[in-house]
């Protein structure tokens, strides 16, 4: 390949920096990531044919935030700047960057002023049929004043300076993220600049292919790996890329079998691998899951003593396999939003720790004693790597599970979460949203009025739950409040969805994927937002009509194995309802989460969430718009099971809220 094709992305900290690099791959050229610190014009023109300034969460006027070589324009190679990346380009050029009136997650309409640069060929002017304009805001600072040179190219109703450009010297800014798939048209416009570098078509994952099973035959040479197999997608199709690449007889399987795997999935996965030839040994280590998890409630010490039991169970079947550790190797499957959230670039902020990035994986990395042959690729991209490795549909296709499993879907809770004072007014003014439609917005955000006219006219009054999960809010990991729906029509809970989801009534579920947005906008305390579609409440039916439920929290719960039982039939039932109504294919994926709260003063019930979604590549995801009677028949099955209260939709899209609850 010639050295110079291809584009190189500064990391400004912005979980998205992986983000695009991959895109832009998609697109057809290469792409690599830079620390943003990295780069010298000399190198850059030596090197590449085209910069691109990521995303972050920092603020450029804040002392000590990320900084690239200002040099870097005068290069003479195309530049683009990407919300953080665009804000540094406008202040390195001249212009003025300040704080945003209203910090904006979520989804505005692009106004595109100008078909030239990034955005040659767009339609634009009178007479021109509609296109989705839709493009994804992640934002609290927006450019006040352009550079000389620079003009608009496109803006928004609450951004001005949404897509901007100096086309002599093909610098361009955009506030939003072209990278993600909710901006509509964003290949569109990342496409034009791989153009302007001058790099169509210059790269394809079989090329990957190629380049990989070279680099691990050149790398591993005959060296033994031993795999850690998950049963999901990403662990086979690294298993098979590795048999591909590798003698059979240097690569052993292990399949491990927590406890917390899906109904049946442990013999499905280990039948499905040893058909395909592979050396597979099985590993049934529940009972020491369950025992080392004993009374442990915080979500990233769970996710520790579960990614350090992988190996600990590893170190014990090397030796019982007959293996030499000094001559074996360890596999993972890891892919990229892998790494990226668990902190891994220099100026990314921790989501979460994923299960292969333990430290003691780690240091094993450190000691170059680990091999994982797509840590660069997205989901996506996995997936059609299959494809080409030939793998079966019913393993490609599979929708993704985590690795620790249903683990990560069962929160516990050692006591009731002392509500923080932020939490406490968000509670207040969702829970009684008339006394405080009039009160003055100190967050400088959406006026309140909005949220409160939404539920009045939906017909829905709100609930924060006593319990939190992990979200991601402005490029930050958030550890937030759920705020629940419910529908003044306890009696008869197909109300509920018909209130808002009525196949007729389209503008109705449009209003309330709009609350879902404002209200995590509004307050930061709460990062999602869940619509109540089954109770089991018989009370609730002569309650006032405006009255939530009342919701209690359940405590102390932790990973027992009667919780995981009533998850994994939820799941099962969850599991075989998409394939009976056929709708698995266009579902990326279906959490079910057992949460510990449940009616106040009743038995010791709990709650089901459903949070089905849809996502290309998982770093960025929305709510799958179930039809209404599938969702009501769902939930009622659901309900049925025995210790569940609600069984709530999560209605919250990523960001801010992740695809996993913990
Ligand atoms: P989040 O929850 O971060 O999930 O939006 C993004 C994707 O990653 C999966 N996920 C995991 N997979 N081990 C895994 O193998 C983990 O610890 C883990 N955590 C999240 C999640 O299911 C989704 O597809």
């Amino acid at each position: 390949m010639n050295s110079r094709a291809k584009i190189v992305v500064l990391d400004f900290g912005g979980q998205y920096a992986h983000l695009i690099a991959s895109r832009i791959r998609r697109l057809g050229a290469y792409s690599e990531i830079r620390a943003c610190d990295d780069l010298d014009v000399e190198t850059a023109r030596r090197e590449y044919a085209g910069i691109i300034y990521s995303g972050g969460p920092a603020s450029v006027y804040e002392p000590g935030a990320p900084r690239c070589d200002p040099a870097l324009v005068e290069s003479g190679l195309p530049v683009l700047g990407i919300c953080y990346g665009h804000q540094l380009l406008m202040q390195q050029t001249g212009g003025q960057v300040e704080t945003s009136s209203s910090q904006e997650f979520g989804p505005a309409q692009l106004e595109l002023l100008q078909p030239a640069g990034l955005f040659e060929g767009e339609a634009v002017g009178p007479g021109i049929a509609p296109i989705d304009a839709t493009v994804w805001m992640s934002h609290g600072d927006e450019v006040s004043q352009l550079p000389a040179g620079f003009e608009i190219l496109a803006r928004t109703p609450d951004c001005a300076h949404a897509a901007v450009g100096d086309l002599k010297r093909r610098l361009f800014g955009l506030q939003f993220h072209p990278e993600v798939t909710n901006t509509a048209r964003g290949d569109e416009y990342l496409r034009n600049f791989i153009k302007l570098c001058g790099l169509e078509n210059t790269w394809s994952l079989d090329d990957f292919l190629e380049q990989e099973i070279s680099r691990l035959r050149d790398t591993v040479g005959d060296k033994k790996i031993f795999f850690l197999i998950s049963g999901g997608v990403d662990s086979t199709v690294a298993f098979a890329l590795l048999a591909r690449a590798l003698p059979a007889e240097h690569l052993l399987g292990l399949f491990v079998d927590t406890g917390f795997m899906r109904d049946r999935e442990g013999a499905e996965v280990a039948d499905a691998l040893r058909k395909v030839g592979v050396n597979l040994h099985v590993s049934e280590a529940g009972p020491l899951y369950f025992e080392k998890l004993d009374r442990v409630y915080d979500p990233e010490e769970k996710r520790r003593i579960i990614g350090e039991l992988f190996l600990e169970v590893q170190g014990r079947e090397v030796p019982a396999l007959g293996l030499n550790a000094e001559e074996w190797y360890l596999g993972q499957g890891t892919i990229y939003p892998d790494t990226i959230e668990s902190g891994s670039t220099k100026h990314s902020h921790k989501i979460k720790t994923h299960h292969n990035r333990v430290p003691a994986v780690e240091e094993l990395i450190r000691l170059g004693r680990v091999v994982e042959p797509i840590r660069d690729l997205y989901k996506d991209e996995v997936r059609q790597l299959g494809r080409l490795l030939e793998l079966p549909p019913t393993i490609v296709e599979r929708h993704p599970f985590p690795g620790p499993g249903l683990a990560v879907r069962c929160l516990c809770l050692e006591k009731a979460p002392e509500p923080t004072a932020e939490e406490g007014a968000a509670a207040a003014a969702l829970e009684n949203p008339k006394a405080s439609a009039g009160a003055a917005n100190k967050q400088g955000g959406v006026a309140e009025p909005g949220i409160a006219g939404l539920l009045t006219r939906l017909n829905l009054t709100a609930r924060v739950l006593p319990v939190r999960s992990v979200g991601v809010q402005g490029d930050q990991r958030s550890y937030a409040r759920c705020a629940a729906l419910f529908a003044n029509h306890p009696q008869n809970s197909e109300g509920a969805i018909a209130a808002v989801r009525g196949s007729a009534d389209a503008e109705a579920w449009s209003e309330i994927l709009e609350l879902a947005r404002l209200v995590p906008n509004q307050y930061r305390s709460l990062n999602r937002m869940l619509l109540c579609t089954a109770r089991k409440d018989g009370a609730a039916a002569t309650a006032a009509p405006e009255a939530p439920p009342e919701i209690a929290a359940r405590f102390p719960v932790h990973l027992s194995e009667d919780r995981i039982e009533i998850l994994r039939k939820a799941d099962r039932i969850v599991h075989d309802f998409q394939l009976e109504k056929k709708i698995y294919d266009d579902i990326w994926q279906f959490p079910v989460v057992l949460v510990p709260a449940g009616l106040a003063g009743g038995n010791s019930g709990e709650s089901i969430v459903l949070r089905p979604i849809v996502s290309t590549d998982a770093m960025t995801a929305s709510v799958y718009p179930m039809a209404p009677e599938l969702l009501q028949e769902l939930s009622n099955r659901i309900l049925e099971l025995p210790g569940c209260d609600f069984v709530f939709y999560d209605l919250t899209s990523k960001p801010p809220g992740t695809i996993e609850w913990e």
